[in-house]
C-alpha cells in the first residue's frame, strides 16, 4: 500500500490547526513537518513549539523531516513535542550513525534523508539502524519546485539495497499526480507532496489523486 503524507509547509500557517484536521479528515497517512533553520537551507520554518500545538489536533503519525544542521542538539525537543517519525539529512552533523543512535533511543522511528546530489551508498553501513529513508526529489528549502527526474535510478538502487527489511521508502518533491506513477514504479511507498494537495480546493481528491488505481478502488469499496 502506498502511503500519502501531505507537507503543511503548503498549508495556511494561520490556521494550522485546522488544516491537520482536515488533512486527517482527508485521509492521509502520515502529516509531513518540514523543519527548515536558515543554514542547512535557505528558509525557516517550524519549531518544536509548533509541533506540540498540533499534536492534540490529529492522531496521525507526525513525520519530521529535519532540514538543520545540527540536528542532534533538537532531536529531544522534538520527540517530546509529538514527532512519530524524526529524519535528518545524511549531510548534516557528520556523525550519521549516531544521530540514529539517538532517535532510536527517544524511542521514535528514524529517517535518514538524501539530498538530490548524495549517492545512495551513504547510508549502506546504517541500514540495519533505519525505519524510513527520504529520498529529495527537489533541493530541499521550498515547496513548489520541480521534480528532478534523475532522483528515480537513486529510489530503485534503494529498493533494492533495502531488500526485505522493513524500512519505508519515501520521496518528497514535486510529486504531483503526473510524477507519482514514476516514484511508485521505482519503488517508493510514501509519497510526500505539499502544493499537490493544497493547491486543489478538496484534500481527499488531491490525496486520492496521488495513489495508484488499484488502490483508489479500493478505498473507494469501503468507503
Ligand atoms: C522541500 C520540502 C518538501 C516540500 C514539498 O524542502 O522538504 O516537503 O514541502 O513540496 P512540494 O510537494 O510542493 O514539492
Ligand atoms: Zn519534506
Amino acid at each position: 500500500m502506498i502511503k500519502i503524507a501531505p507537507s503543511i509547509l503548503s498549508a495556511d500557517f494561520a490556521r494550522l490547526g485546522e488544516e491537520v484536521r482536515a488533512l486527517d479528515a482527508a485521509g492521509c497517512d502520515y502529516v509531513h513537518v518540514d523543519v527548515m533553520d536558515g543554514h542547512f537551507v535557505p528558509n525557516l520554518t517550524i519549531g518544536p513549539l509548533v509541533i506540540r500545538a498540533l499534536r492534540p489536533h490529529t492522531a496521525k503519525p507526525f513525520d519530521v523531516h529535519l532540514m538543520i544542521d545540527p540536528a542532534q542538539p533538537y532531536l529531544a525537543a522534538y520527540a517530546e513535542a509529538g514527532a512519530d517519525i524524526i529524519t535528518v539529512h545524511a549531510e548534516a552533523d557528520r556523525h550519521l550513525d549516531r544521530s540514529l543512535q539517538m532517535i532510536k533511543a527517544l524511542g521514535k522511528r528514524a529517517g535518514v534523508s538524501l539530498n538530490p546530489a548524495t549517492p545512495a551508498a551513504v547510508i549502506e553501513h546504517v541500514l540495519d539502524r533505519l525505519d524510513l529513508i527520504l529520498v529529495m526529489t527537489v533541493n530541499p528549502g521550498f515547496g513548489g519546485q520541480g521534480f528532478i527526474p534523475a532522483q528515480l535510478d537513486k529510489i530503485r538502487r534503494l529498493r533494492a539495497m533495502i531488500g526485505d527489511r522493513p524500512i519505508e521508502l519515501e520521496v518528497d518533491g514535486g510529486v504531483n499526480a503526473e510524477t507519482a506513477p514514476l516514484v511508485i514504479e521505482a519503488g517508493a511507498d510514501v509519497l510526500v507532496a505539499g502544493s499537490a494537495v493544497f493547491s486543489g480546493a478538496d484534500y481527499a481528491t488531491s490525496i486520492a489523486a496521488l495513489r495508484p488505481q488499484r488502490q483508489r478502488c479500493v478505498a473507494a469499496a469501503l468507503s
